[in-house]
């Protein structure tokens, strides 16, 4: 996907300030009790590949920068395995919400606004980076990689999740001429989606040491029920041939 004709970082903040994404998990009040119990419950559901990801990083006491951390519902995941979490996003709605969030649940956070591309942090600063469902949105995903390489320490991780070109959630979208980020307003388009093909990632985070490449979730939040219903000795095969996220692990 071609970013809109004059995409910036700007634009990029605009879109996501008007859309704190896991909204459409509920129709709770905002920050209440049950909007928080039902999007953690609803995005675990569908999302089942994190929760092993997190319970596989269980215990490193490390310092982990989330790049992108949204409303920081997989920030408080991270800290409550160990982790010394920072959180940065584009936008201040989201890390209204994510501050109320991480107390709600009596999680340390340091969460600040910052932006992918110039992250406001030394070199080699932290053990590993998490990014999941962000770089793919900003103008210049190689420069925000790039900042992830930077800020990682000789020997770090980053996991990092990217949208995948040649999966069947591409293949609907584009078919039907879907937008991407907007599962409510088909004419509400975000102005910055990157896909990428395996090879692409590669390509991507070439200055990494080892990287691995693994797809994951076949049906996204618009194939409803499909999306919890079908058994998991089906979703995760088929997520893993032609899954919507492809899963990233690179050291530098
Ligand atoms: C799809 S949401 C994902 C949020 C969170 N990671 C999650 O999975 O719920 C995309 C988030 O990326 C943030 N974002 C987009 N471009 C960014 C950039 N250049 N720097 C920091 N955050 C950015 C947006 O503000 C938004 O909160």
């Amino acid at each position: 996907m071609k970013p809109q004709p004059g995409s910036t970082v700007d634009t990029v903040r605009d879109f996501w300030q008007a859309h704190i994404n896991n909204e459409y998990y509920t129709d709770a009040e905002r920050a209440s009790e049950e909007y928080f119990d039902e999007i953690e419950h609803r995005r675990y559901d569908t999302h089942y590949h994190l929760p092993a990801l997190f319970a596989s990083l269980d215990g490193q006491r490390k310092r982990l920068l989330e790049v992108g951390c949204g409303i920081g519902v997989d920030s408080i995941q991270l800290a409550g395995r160990g982790f010394a979490v920072t959180a940065v996003d584009l936008t201040e709605n989201a890390l209204a919400v994510a501050g109320q969030f991480a107390a709600h649940r009596g999680a340390s956070i340091d969460f600040r606004l910052g932006n992918a591309e110039r992250l406001d942090f030394a070199d080699e600063s932290f053990d590993a980076v998490y990014s999941f469902g962000v770089l793919h949105h900003t103008p210049d995903i190689q420069k925000s990689i790039d900042e992830v390489h930077r800020v990682l320490r000789p020997g770090g991780t980053a996991y990092v999740m990217l949208y995948h070109r040649d999966s069947l959630v591409n293949l609907v979208h584009r078919v039907l001429r879907l937008p991407y980020e907007s599962p409510v307003d088909r004419t509400d388009h975000c102005p910055v989606v990157y896909t990428f093909s395996r090879r692409g990632v590669r390509r991507l985070f070439r200055d990494f040491s080892a990287v691995t490449v693994r797809a994951e979730y076949p049906f996204t939040y618009g194939f409803g029920p499909l999306t919890t219903k079908v058994p998991m000795g089906i979703r995760r095969p088929l997520g893993r041939a032609i899954g919507w996220h492809l899963m990233i692990t690179a050291v530098r």
